[in-house]
């Protein structure tokens, strides 16, 4: 089995990474484990090519290949991200419209078919609002689907600012223990 945490803030060691590490650590050593920080992606924004690939596949040579591979090998996708002006991040936000190639290829053309897979989505604001986090809930939902994911869990951390303040919130922590016994995985 193996499982991918995309993280999606720019902070390293900020509060979605170490619910993220918190997540994977679970899994290291026993399973294949990969980590992606978006932001030390070297790639550029959609660019709504003409000619595209009709196989789910975009064209565009840069970093976003590796995603797809990675993305596409997996058996749970664990994406973290901050609410950042009521929304994903910038940088999960760019790398979910890399896969339009891949929504077409899906919903369009049905050249491609992914492989089952579980979602689980990470998400932390400062504020305590609701419409901030259906929104992010709602992209991330839409890219699950793209990437033939069932969206398994979420924790959603509210009221935490300050870098490393989530570790306080115990809640949210509970809550991962909890969707990783969902889970239900036996060793490898
Ligand atoms: C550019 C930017 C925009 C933000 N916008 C919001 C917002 O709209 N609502 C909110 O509750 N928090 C907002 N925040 C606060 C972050 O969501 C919060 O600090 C979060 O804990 C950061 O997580 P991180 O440590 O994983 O980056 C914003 C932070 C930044 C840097």
């Amino acid at each position: 089995m193996k499982i991918l945490g995309i993280c999606g803030s720019p902070r390293k060691g900020g509060n979605s990474e170490i619910l993220l590490d918190e997540f994977l650590r679970y899994f290291e050593g026993r399973f294949e484990v990969k980590k992606i920080f978006i932001n030390s992606l070297k790639f550029i924004p959609c660019q709504e090519c003409e000619n595209i690939r009709k196989d789910g596949r975009c064209k565009i040579n840069d970093d976003m290949q590796n995603v797809y591979d990675e993305v596409e090998s997996s058996d749970i996708v664990v994406v973290a991200s901050p609410i950042f002006f009521g929304s994903v991040s910038a940088q999960l936000k760019m790398l979910i419209d890399r896969f339009q190639c891949q929504w077409l290829g899906v919903k369009i053309f049905k050249t491609y078919n992914p492989k089952e897979k579980k979602g689980i989505f990470i998400c932390i604001e400062a504020t305590e609002r609701d419409d901030f986090i259906d929104n992010a809930k709602s992209i991330v939902k839409n890219f699950f689907k793209t990437i033939n994911a069932t969206y398994f869990g979420e924790i959603i951390c509210k009221g935490v600012d300050e870098k490393g303040k989530v570790k306080e919130k115990k809640e949210c922590f509970e809550k991962l223990k909890e969707i990783i016994k969902k889970i239900g995985v036996k060793d490898e």
